[in-house]
Order: structure tokens, then C-alpha cells, then sequence
């Protein structure tokens, strides 16, 4: 993942956003009136209706980034964003202006007015949703399916173990996994018990009670957010040839020798078919996101300490304007 060298020219209409220009804690953050980017050949400028917070983005503010890949000052945080098509670049062939689209742009840059976005980054909405409920959905579903889709290739009547359920990836994967018909056993601690089921997970875990290892055995995959203790426990429920993928990890090679299972360090990234297929299920009504909070731009701030905590239930969303009529 690389990040973009946000240039505020002076001479563009402005535009309000939450810019950093230092790394650091949340409150480095300040909300702004900055320069509108300008889209490239191969690029369209999104007005955005909506955005949502995820863990990367106090990530991204800390630094790590920047000494892992290279982030550049100043940045505009929010990987999620639903809005409309309001200009696009010569050589932008599938986007049309107008276009209502969701998508991950890989740079961020969502919690503003405007973005600009590359055609791979972008699909179409899912058209039962409204732009908040669109917005919830790129980052933690993209994650989702990446891993259980693409990497696990879940297959019907398998039984796959998700640590996390109630987060803004795990809810998403518990139903990606039901909807290829996978049996789901996920936890998470005793407030978001209601929410694993009503999810569809066939066992719910309550991680502060019991041991997922009591419940969970010869399972396909594990799909695992959380890392140290709960990535070291895994191992020892997968059926040989079964598979562990992690989001915070790399697996133990020791470990997928030991228990002859395979391995897998999962890194996002966006993807326009992905979210064509995810915008399908959610029209099927196979999908859907569990908003929790609408947060306005200036709140956004705030709600990267909440993100820090790893304890959200489904997704905070951030309002950038109202939903358009019609
Ligand atoms: N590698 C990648 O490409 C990638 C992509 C997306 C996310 N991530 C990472 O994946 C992690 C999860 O992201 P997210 O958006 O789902 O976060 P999130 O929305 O904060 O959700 C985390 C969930 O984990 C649960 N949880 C916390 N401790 C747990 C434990 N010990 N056992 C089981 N469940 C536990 C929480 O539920 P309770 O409140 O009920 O405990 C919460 O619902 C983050 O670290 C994020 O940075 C990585």
C-alpha cells in the first residue's frame, strides 16, 4: 500500500476535510478548508457523501506507515467512502459523471468533500443501500472476502471459525461465509453475543466465558483478526490441510509444519470486481452492514480513539453530506 503526497494547489476551489500534517495521536488531526484535488488522466473526482473509520487509520496517523511504505505529509485519512462521480480524467473509460460508487481508495483521502479514485478502486453501489449504509461496507467486506473467497476458497459444508465476529471485518465475514454455505462458528465477548447470531453464525463463542478451543475443532480455516495469544491458540483447532489467516500476523511457519495445516498473512487491497460481487450479495439481500453510529466530518477525530480500542461493533460511519434526492 502506498500513500499519495497530498498537493494543495492554491489556485483550486476549496474544500473541507480532516487533514494531518505531523504523524501522531488522533488529535494532530484538524478540520480544514484545503484546495479540491484534481483528478489525473486515469482518475475521477468523487464528491463524497459518506465515509467510515477502521483501525487502519490510527495506523496510518501513527507513522507506521510511513517508515513501512513510505506515507507522505499532509494526509487525509478514511479508506471507506460512498459518493457520486462529479469529474473524470481522459482516459477514465467505465466511470461516468453522476455515477453513484463505493470503493476503498487505496490512499485514503475519504474523510473530505472530494477524492480522487483510480477505476480499479471503485464499483457501482450496492443499489438497495443509502450512500451511509454504502459507506460501512469497502474495507471490512473487501477484507472479508479477499481472505475466505480468493485465499481460503470456502467451500460449501466446510466449517470455518471467526475470531471477531461483531468487528468491521467479522461481520461481514460471517455472512460471506454463510452465503457460500459454510457452518460458522465466531466469537466475540458477551455484549456482541445477540449480534454473532443474529449475523448467522450457527455457534456463538463468547470469548470472556469459553475457551473457542472447547467448541471449535477440525475446522477448514480460521479467520483471524486479533493475533499474539488467540493466533498462537488457533492452530490447534484446523484439521490437517485446513488454513489460518491472519490480519495482524504472519503465521508461525513452525506451527503450520507442526500441525500440517497452510498459512496466510492477509493484506487488503481494492478491487472493483470484488466490490461488484459484494454489491450483488448485498442486493440479494445476502449482505448487509451493521451501522452502529453516524458520526458528522468533525467527529471523525474522535472516533479514531474509539477505533484504537478494537472493541467496535460493526461500523462507524462518517457523514460528509447529506443523501442526495431521487
Ligand atoms: N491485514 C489487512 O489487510 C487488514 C484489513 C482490515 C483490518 N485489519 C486489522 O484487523 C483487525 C480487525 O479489524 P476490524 O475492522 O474488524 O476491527 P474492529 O471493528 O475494531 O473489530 C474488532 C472486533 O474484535 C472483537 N475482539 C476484540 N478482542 C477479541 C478477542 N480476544 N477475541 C475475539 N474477538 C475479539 C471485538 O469484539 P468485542 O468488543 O465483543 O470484544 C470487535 O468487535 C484490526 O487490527 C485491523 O487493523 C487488517
Amino acid at each position: 500500500m502506498l500513500f499519495p503526497h497530498f498537493v494543495f494547489a492554491e489556485d483550486k476551489p476549496l474544500m473541507k476535510a480532516i487533514v494531518a500534517h505531523e504523524y501522531g495521536a488522533p488529535d494532530v488531526l484538524k478540520v480544514e478548508e484545503v484546495p479540491r484535488p484534481e483528478p489525473n488522466e486515469d482518475e475521477a473526482l468523487v464528491r463524497v457523501i459518506a465515509s467510515s473509520v477502521n483501525p487502519a487509520d490510527p495506523l496510518t496517523l501513527s507513522g507506521k506507515y510511513a517508515r513501512e511504505f513510505g506515507t507522505h505529509l499532509p494526509l487525509i485519512p478514511g479508506y471507506d467512502i460512498a459518493g457520486i462521480v462529479e469529474k473524470t480524467g481522459a482516459n477514465v473509460t467505465k466511470l461516468k459523471v453522476g455515477d453513484a460508487v463505493y470503493g476503498y481508495p487505496n490512499f485514503g483521502g475519504g474523510w473530505a468533500d472530494y477524492v480522487t479514485v483510480k477505476e480499479f478502486e471503485v464499483a457501482a453501489k450496492p443499489k438497495s443501500l443509502n450512500f451511509v449504509e454504502s459507506a460501512a461496507v469497502p474495507m471490512g467486506a473487501l477484507t472479508a472476502w479477499q481472505a475466505l473467497v480468493d485465499v481460503a476458497k470456502l467451500q460449501p459444508g466446510q466449517t470455518v471459525l471467526i475470531h471477531g465476529g461483531s468487528g468491521g471485518v467479522g461481520s461481514f465475514a460471517i455472512q460471506i461465509a454463510k452465503a457460500r454455505g459454510a457452518r460458522v462458528i465466531a466469537t466475540a465477548s458477551t455484549t456482541n453475543q445477540d449480534l454473532l447470531k443474529q449475523l448467522g453464525a450457527d455457534v456463538a463463542v463468547d470469548y470472556t466465558k469459553t475457551k473457542f478451543e472447547d467448541v471449535a475443532k477440525d475446522v477448514d480455516a480460521v479467520l483471524d483478526p486479533i493475533g499474539k495469544e488467540t493466533l498462537a491458540r488457533s492452530y490447534n483447532v484446523i484439521k490437517k490441510g485446513g488454513i489460518v489467516m491472519s490480519l495482524v500476523a504472519r503465521p508461525d511457519p513452525a506451527e503450520l509444519e507442526k500441525h500440517g495445516i497452510r498459512g496466510a498473512g492477509i493484506s487488503v487491497h481494492p478491487d472493483a470486481e470484488d466490490l461488484a460481487e459484494i454489491a450483488q450479495l448485498i442486493d440479494a439481500g445476502k449482505i448487509k452492514p451493521i451501522v452502529t453510529q453516524v458520526l458528522p466530518l468533525n467527529e471523525a477525530i474522535a472516533a479514531q480513539q474509539q477505533a484504537a480500542t478494537h472493541h467496535t461493533r460493526g461500523k462507524v460511519v462518517i457523514r460528509i453530506a447529506e443523501e442526495p434526492k431521487g
